[in-house]
This record gives structure tokens, sequence and C-alpha cells, in this order.
């Protein structure tokens, strides 16, 4: 391998964490050889923007998201290229075409894919993670075509609400008794819910997908027998984390996510990890790894300046979002309705800001149409955490709205 080309940065992966990883490289080291090897076929894109602002009219065009920063700092972006092994001791990367490639410091970006249905193989069954998804999607969703959307998460609800925009017949199915119950209290869910059917969504509660038959027309079955038909099914089943390039180079896991230290370092020397497949320790709230794109802009970044030999500590605690209709939200930290919710709503009632908590302690805060209180919410979670915060003074912290 003496003749395999050699790059001082090598990132793996071509999404949110790996864009941003090149764009803090350029700047830190202007000189510095950088290689970014995606296996999509695309350009890195702003994933958010599948199942937002594309099916919103404007810019039905994906390449309207290309983040083509990552070129445009002078890296050279292989895409189409999977990358199949890592290895950390020779500081190489192997290609599936078989191309051996040196790196000085590596960055694994390679975040999540989304979960399949094993078995089902039929191309009128997708699911939405990559543009060539959301060009098949945008294919299927004919007007009147009957789209079953499986799942009642955050991929799920957002999709199907994007769907009712094509002229397609939307039915959301999904095991719990209520859409996003797991994350939103049941006052906001039941909110959600009648949006939905406002919208024209049948809402199937208490599905569990069991299988899927290829007809004529599709059949979705349920674990106690109720079927489904459709001419079109998005399955959105949650994502994996890609960490079998990690899990093969012997690097640190737990919990399926790779361990990175404060400088997001894993395991092994010159290797960094960023986005979603990072486990790293958030200074407020402890070990955790974060499938948001605010974490993988922000995680990417500082990897790419300590990759370039910056000693730049991980200190944000990510925030996330997400649009319903007309409705939206901001949150940090852990929304977990298994945890004691406080909600304080506006006069009106269509603005909220609720607290997860765990004993004394705040977990997460949910904006509900409330904007720009995301450094509030963080500083109530740091008070709670460091035991400063009057709890009885808490309903009164961020004005709804
Ligand atoms: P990401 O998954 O984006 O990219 C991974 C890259 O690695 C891909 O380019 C992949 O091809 C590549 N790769 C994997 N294995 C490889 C290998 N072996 N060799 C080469 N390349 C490999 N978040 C949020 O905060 N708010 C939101 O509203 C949304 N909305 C949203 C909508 C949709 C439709 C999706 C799919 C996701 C979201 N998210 C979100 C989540 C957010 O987009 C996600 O957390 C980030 O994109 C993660 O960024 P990463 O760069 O870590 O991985």
């Amino acid at each position: 391998s003496e003749f395999a080309p050699r790059y001082d940065h090598v990132i793996l992966g071509g999404g949110v964490a790996a864009d941003a990883a090149a764009r803090a490289l350029r700047e830190a080291a202007p000189e510095a050889s950088i290689l970014l090897l995606s296996a999509d076929p695309h350009s890195p894109v702003h994933r958010p923007a599948l199942s937002k602002d594309l099916w919103h009219g404007e810019s039905a065009d994906p390449d309207s998201q290309d983040l083509r920063t990552a070129a445009e700092t002078g890296a050279e972006v292989r895409t189409g290229t999977l990358v199949t092994e890592l290895m950390p001791r020779s500081h190489t990367v192997v290609t599936a075409r078989g191309t051996v490639i040196h790196y000085g410091t590596a960055l694994l970006a390679t975040g999540s894919s989304a979960r399949r249905l094993p078995g089902v193989d039929d191309e009128r069954v997708t699911c939405l993670r990559t543009v060539g998804d959301y060009r098949h999607l945008r294919a299927l969703a004919t007007e009147g075509a009957r789209i079953v959307v499986v799942g009642g998460g955050y991929i799920g609800s957002e999709a199907a609400a994007a769907l009712t925009r094509t002229g397609a017949q939307v039915t959301l199915a999904h095991p719990g008794r209520r859409l996003l119950e797991h994350m939103l209290p049941a006052s906001i869910a039941a909110h959600v819910e009648e949006v939905y059917a406002a919208r024209g969504i049948t809402l199937v509660p208490g599905f569990c997908l069991a299988g899927i038959e290829s007809g004529p027309e599709l059949v979705l079955r349920s674990g106690a027998g109720e079927e489904l038909r459709a001419d079109a099914v998005l399955l959105g089943l949650g994502a994996e984390l890609n960490i079998s390039l990690a899990a093969h180079a012997g690097l640190d896991l737990e919990g399926g996510a790779v361990v990175v230290d404060r400088f997001l370092r894993t395991s092994a020397p010159d290797v960094f990890a960023a986005g979603d497949v990072a486990l790293f320790d958030d200074p407020l709230l402890g070990w955790r790894h974060v499938e948001h794109v605010d974490h993988a802009q922000a995680s990417g970044a500082v990897a790419g300046r300590n990759m370039a030999g910056a000693q730049e500590p991980y200190e944000h605690t990510p925030m996330f979002y997400s649009d319903l209709f007309d409705d939206g939200y901001e949150a940090v930290g852990r929304l977990d309705t298994s945890l004691t919710l406080r909600e304080v709503w506006n006069p009106k009632g269509t603005a909220a800001v609720v607290h997860y908590l765990d004993g004394n302690t705040v977990e997460g805060v949910l904006l509900w149409n409330t904007w720009d209180q995301v450094p509030a919410a963080r500083e109530i979670i740091a008070a709670s955490q460091e035991g400063t915060l009057d709890l009885a003074a808490l309903d009164g912290m961020i004005t709804p709205g």
C-alpha cells in the first residue's frame, strides 16, 4: 500500500456532520488535503428538508438542499463510495472498490440508516432518509394514490403531513394509542391528532405491522390480523446507527454507538466521531447519542477543528425541532413521557412550555409553538442539574408563545 494515496484528513460519511467537519477543517488548516467519502450518490444535504421544506411547493428540487460547502472548501468529495474497512493501526481505509487510502486523521460521520422491514422487497414500499428516497416517495405520491405511512414517531408524523400536500390519500398507522405519545404530553398529542384528522389524514392507532403482501395492491397486516390496503407504503420505523466500520475496527462502542472523549476522539488514535454515531458526555445531560441536525452540525465542526490540531472540548447540549402543519416546537434534553410532566400554557391555549422532570431534576424542556427560548431552556436544565433551580418558580421562567 505504499502506492496508496494519502490525505491529511479523511471524512467517512457525507451528511451534515461530514459537511460541517470539512468546512471547519478547511478554516483551521488551509493547506491540508481533505477527502470526503460518501456512500450517498449525491453531495451532502440538509436532511430535515426531505420531510419539510421540499414539500411546501416552493423548492421541490432536492438539489437546492445541497450543502455544496464541503466541495467548495476544496475538499475532494467522492460520492457513491462505500467505505468497507477502517484500519486504525495502519491509518488506512478501504473502499468497496478496493481502493486503499492513507489518512493522517479520520472522522467517522456515518450517521444512520432507516430501519427496513426484513423480507419486504417491493419498490412501492419505501423509507425516507436520502435524496433518492425523497425522489422515489414523491413519484409514488400521485394524485389520489393511497399511501399508508407506518410509524407514529418523528419521521412518520412529519412525512404524513408532507404527503397531504401532494393530493395523495394519506393513512397514518402506528402501534401506539396516540401519535408521538412517547414524547408529547397527551394534551398536545390529542391536538396534533385533531389537526391531522382535519387535514384528511386517516389515523389508525394500535396497528403493529406484521407484514406486507405484494400484489396488484399492497396489503399491510397487523399482528392482530387487521388489514390496510395501499398503493404505496412509507415506513417510518426509526433509524439504526451505521457503526459496522467502527465495530470491525475494534473501536469502543457502548449501546451501539461510538464512544468519544470530550474532544470527540474515539478509542483509536487519530480517529474522531461526530453526528448520530457519537456517544458523548453531554455537559448537562450525561452520556448520550443524539440523532438531530443541530448536534451533527456542532459536533462535526468541533471534530473538524480538533482533527486540525485544536484541543476544543465539545460542550454543546443539542436542541431539536419539528414542524407539524402549522404547529411546531423546539426542544432540549429528554422528551420522555414516562417522566413527570409540568405544562404551562398561554391564555389562548395555543403555545406551551413543558418541563420533563425526574424527581426534582429537569431532564427536558419542550417549547411548543414557543420560539427563541432554547438558551433559556438550557439554563433551566443547567440550574436544575446544579441544584440551584427553584422548582416553585419554574412555571414562570419561560412565557409560552
Ligand atoms: P447522516 O445520516 O446525515 O449522514 C451519514 C452519511 O454517511 C451518509 O452520507 C451516508 O451515505 C454515509 N455513510 C454511511 N456509511 C458509510 C460508509 N460505510 N462509507 C461511506 N459513507 C457512509 N433532525 C432534527 O434535528 N430536526 C429535524 O427536523 C430533522 N428532520 C429529519 C428529517 C428526515 C427525513 C431525516 C432522515 C432526518 C431528520 N433529522 C432531523 C435527523 C438529522 O437529519 C440527522 O440527525 C443528521 O442528518 C445526522 O447527521 P450525520 O452527518 O451524523 O449522519
